[in-house]
């Protein structure tokens, strides 16, 4: 099994992920907030690339049945039920309810990656279930980080860096690194001890900072606290493909 992580988003050609297995991450605050929010007993989130698509998709269900979220500029869109702070995705917001979300970067990743065998969504929240989840299916992995505006994120790799450490770990057979796994490992094992300190260290971060929203800093480092591995299937997210 070969582990490789996208240090920096781009589309893949098909041909290069069909028998790999992703995940997408962007810990600040995308796929945070869909792991928290499926935890939370929403039924499933359909993550779209426009604000434009969000609204015509909305039409399509049965009033009361299903949520607008997400951010630009990580404010809330107006008109919209909810913003991009997992927070917000409590089970008395979210309990039985479709979401369909757009973000600047993270609910775009999944379109980017869309050819993969099987995806899924990773954060800090269920590290260690997305760890086993990984080593069970024994195939290639990409870990691929959403990235900030298309560029490089410190966050998002240091949570890649973790996976794959836990991958290594957790697994009984040999497993070879690619240069950019080995350096998102090395980059993770410098903030292991204070994720924090990584996320106040990135731009994403101190924005959020800037814009009132520093406690979902903490909030995002959280380590295990979802068994869930959400997976993104047929343009939905579930907890399982079957589900
Ligand atoms: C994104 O998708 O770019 C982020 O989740 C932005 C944010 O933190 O709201």
């Amino acid at each position: 099994m070969q582990v490789d992580i996208q240090l920096i988003p781009s589309s893949a050609p098909a041909g290069l992920l069909l028998n790999r297995a992703i995940v997408v991450i962007d810990v600040l605050r995308a796929t945070t907030v869909m792991v928290q929010a499926l935890s939370q007993g929403a039924v499933e989130i359909i993550p779209v690339a426009t604000v434009e698509e969000a609204f015509e998709q909305v039409k399509r269900y049965p009033a009361g049945t299903t949520l607008l979220g997400g951010e630009r500029g990580s404010r809330r869109i107006e008109g919209f039920d909810l913003g991009n702070s997992p927070r917000e995705y409590t089970a008395e917001r979210v309990g039985g309810k479709r979401l369909i979300l757009t973000t600047t970067n993270g609910t775009k990743a999944f379109h980017l990656v869309s050819s993969g065998k099987e995806i899924l969504v990773g954060s800090f929240l269920n590290m260690e279930a997305t760890a086993e989840r990984c080593v069970e299916l024994d195939m290639d992995l990409l870990v691929f980080p959403s990235g900030d505006g298309g560029g490089f994120s410190l966050e998002d790799t240091v949570c890649g860096g973790m996976l794959i450490d836990r991958i290594l770990r957790r697994a009984k057979k040999p497993i070879t690194l690619t240069d950019a796994s080995h350096s998102a490992r090395i980059l993770y094992q410098r903030f292991e001890n204070d994720l924090v300190e990584a996320f106040h260290l990135s731009s994403h971060g101190r924005d959020l900072v800037r814009l009132g929203l520093g406690d979902d800093l903490p909030y995002c480092a959280q380590i295990d606290i979802s068994r869930l591995v959400p997976v993104f299937s047929e343009d939905v997210i579930r907890i399982s493909k079957s589900a």
